[in-house]
């Protein structure tokens, strides 16, 4: 048995481990953060549970950290008080990154996690199964239901040889996204093996498991080694570690060799992270922005390296540097170390432990100036600049591109390179990390004017004609669907407020059509909602009237979320149909009920006086989740039920 299928043989509650069967999966964490989990948690509380029946749940804040208005203090308030009442452990903003944290002080090797953030599979860098999921389906996940997907395939990747000096795990992942492209992972979950495994300090292993979401993998995981209970003892918990691997004669259902010998310094040319170049191709493009940080690389060993490299230099005055300490234990340690002062000195700005620019929030790039980030995602827009340049990096050719001002390849620096070792022994310090009490029946849930409750889809009416509110192409994000950033996060527990920024990239009017139009359709293309697991790409819409969605294909999290919602998740027969629907075309889906059960659609363009097929193929859970008009629907009709 390969190591996924050990972790899933493990967590099964049903189906069976055969590519595209739906499995149902235990799931022994949670995590959420503030963006995705005052929804989580308003969907926990409408269950009426009184504790979660998670091993361990953890609510983070690390992604709405301005606090311009009431909105965000509310939430960070309610998450507080919600997570003392349930069971759940609450990370204070400032402690850090979900993922940074999460690594250091929860994840456990042989367990499953389930998280509202699409970079939950960073954990696998430790032998976790780690998958990211819509809020909902976590809310799920910690009344003590199972998760489940389609058995995705197993992706071994061999690695052999070890890492050359200047390059690190950044330029593993980015070499497996200039092979595999931001769709080559769909379907899949990613496991690395091989010689070359043992090279990987717990960091590398991290940044590529973190980016393994980029590949539009299910998620991605790692041996449990003698790396892994080393980290584990230096964050003082040796005895969560217990070895795990891939038997010998293991099978995969496809396999990738990458000779770690012969890898160079990689970027990701704007804007998807699958756009990858040798750093050298790109050399010389003048650079006005650099940031360090990023739940993928803003690691102890991240932020010491790059110390190191600008210790007694000076970042190039025509650069604005930022470095942002993944997690608290981060932050004090390189303060501790001096680090903090080598980067000081050397004129980067110090961004306190958050999402920060990652999500838009500060530090957007000047127009039509490059920006070299060690991000995990470089999405057209998602800086906050609308035409914004972004390649993303690993630290050590960040700190190139910042020494130089423009893109350079590390080896043509003149400097020795440097590689910092996972410490022996973390500074650990969780104060700021709220543990609930034994009993929480008499803690008082704290609202504020911005937590507005849920809104709950409807059961599908017997036909469905409406227009094509909207017709786009292939990889849409979610970003382009609910976008994030200052102004739209601090209303992500109000969704009339934040549906007003539905698709506000792409075309502004959408809200004001959609209200008009009552129900509607958007066509788009292939890869359709990858990027963040944000459900509001599904709630908000599903508000706004939108009934069904037509696409070449899906991203896995957002077809899920729009399934939670009540939205009919359709894909063209033939993928050529596409272009004989415009915007504004009236569609016409008849014998919604039947379409369900056989899977298939005959969709009459009124407009045009045509007819095409579309299939929605959906497993019996999942048909039974749209008939009922979502899965909060179907949870309480069952409660119900019970109750009866
Ligand atoms: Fe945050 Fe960016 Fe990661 S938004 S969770 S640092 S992808």
């Amino acid at each position: 048995m390969n190591l996924t299928c050990k972790i899933l043989q493990a967590h099964l509650m049903s189906g069976e481990l055969r590519p595209g069967c739906e499995i149902g999966i235990r799931i022994d964490q949670t995590l959420t953060q503030d963006a995705t989990g005052t929804m989580a948690y308003l969907q926990f509380e409408a269950m009426g549970l009184p504790r979660v029946r998670t091993k361990l749940s953890v609510s983070y804040v690390d992604h709405n950290m301005l606090q311009t208005g009431f909105e965000n203090a509310d939430d960070h308030r309610y998450l507080q008080s919600v997570g003392q009442k349930y069971g759940i452990v609450f990370s204070r903003p400032g402690n850090g990154i979900c993922h940074q944290v999460h690594r250091e002080r929860f994840a456990v090797p042989a367990q499953t996690l389930l998280g509202s953030d699409s970079h939950t599979p960073t954990c696998g860098g430790l032998g976790m199964l780690a998958i990211g999921a819509g809020g909902l389906d976590v809310a799920v996940a910690m009344a003590g239901e199972p998760y489940f997907i389609p058995m995705p395939k197993v992706l071994g990747v061999r690695l052999t040889g070890t890492l050359q000096p200047w390059c690190s795990g950044k330029d593993v992942i980015l070499e497996m996204l200039r092979r595999l492209t931001v769709k080559g992972g769909t379907g899949r979950i990613v496991e690395y093996t091989g010689p070359g495994v043992a090279s990987l300090s717990a960091s590398h292993r991290f940044t590529i498991t973190n980016m393994g979401a980029e590949l539009g993998a299910t998620t991605s995981v790692f041996p449990s080694d003698e790396v892994t209970r080393r980290f584990l003892a230096a964050q003082g918990r040796e005895a969560d570690w217990v070895p795990l691997a891939a038997d010998p004669d293991a099978t995969y259902d496809e396999t990738v060799e990458i000779d770690l010998d012969t890898l160079e310094p990689l970027t990701a040319c704007p804007s998807s992270p699958d756009n990858v170049v040798g750093v050298r191709a790109v050399a010389g493009t003048p650079v006005v922005q650099v940031c360090i940080g990023s739940c993928t690389n803003s690691s102890y060993e991240d932020l010491a390296t790059a110390a190191l490299l600008l210790r007694g230099r000076r970042v190039h005055p025509n650069v604005s540097m930022t470095v942002t300490p993944g997690s608290k234990q981060v932050f004090e340690m390189i303060v501790r170390d001096g680090y903090f002062a080598d980067l000081i000195a050397a004129g980067c700005r110090i961004l306190e432990s958050a999402c920060g620019p990652c999500i838009g929030m500060g530090q957007a790039p000047p127009t039509g100036g490059v920006s070299v980030r060690s991000f995990n995602r470089n999405f057209k827009g998602r800086s906050g600049t609308a035409d914004d340049l972004v390649y993303l990096a690993s630290p050590e050719v960040c700190v190139a591109c910042a020494l130089t001002g423009e893109i350079t390849d590390p080896r043509t620096l003149g400097i020795d390179p440097i590689a910092v070792a996972t410490p022996g022994q973390f500074l650990i310090n969780d104060n700021m990390l709220v543990f609930p009490p034994a009993d929480g029946k008499d803690i008082e849930v704290l609202r504020g004017p911005n937590i507005k409750p849920v809104p709950l889809g409807e059961p599908p009416a017997a036909t469905l004609e409406a227009p094509v509110l909207l017709k786009l192409g292939d990889n849409i994000s979610t970003d382009h669907i609910m976008p994030a950033g200052a102004k739209v996060l601090p209303l992500r527990s109000n969704i009339p407020a934040i549906a007003e920024f539905v698709f506000m990239r792409v075309d502004p009017t959408f809200p004001e059509r959609a209200r008009a139009a009552g129900p509607s359709l958007v066509v788009g293309g292939s890869n359709y909602g990858q990027g963040s697991s944000r459900e509001h790409a599904a709630l908000a819409p599903m508000y706004l009237g939108v009934r069904a969605v037509i696409v070449k294909s899906f991203a896995r999290i957002h077809r899920a979320n729009l399934i939670n919602f009540g939205i009919l998740p359709l894909t063209f027969a033939d993928e050529a149909d596409h272009d004989g629907v415009d915007q504004g075309d009236q569609l016409r889906l008849e014998g919604i009920a039947e379409g369900l059960t056989t899977g298939h659609f005959t969709v009459a363009n009124l407009t045009k006086g045509t007819n095409f097929r579309a299939d929605a193929q959906l497993t019996e859970r999942e048909r039974e989740v749209i008939l009922a008009g979502g899965l909060l629907n179907k949870i309480k009709s069952e409660q119900t039920e019970t109750a009866a």
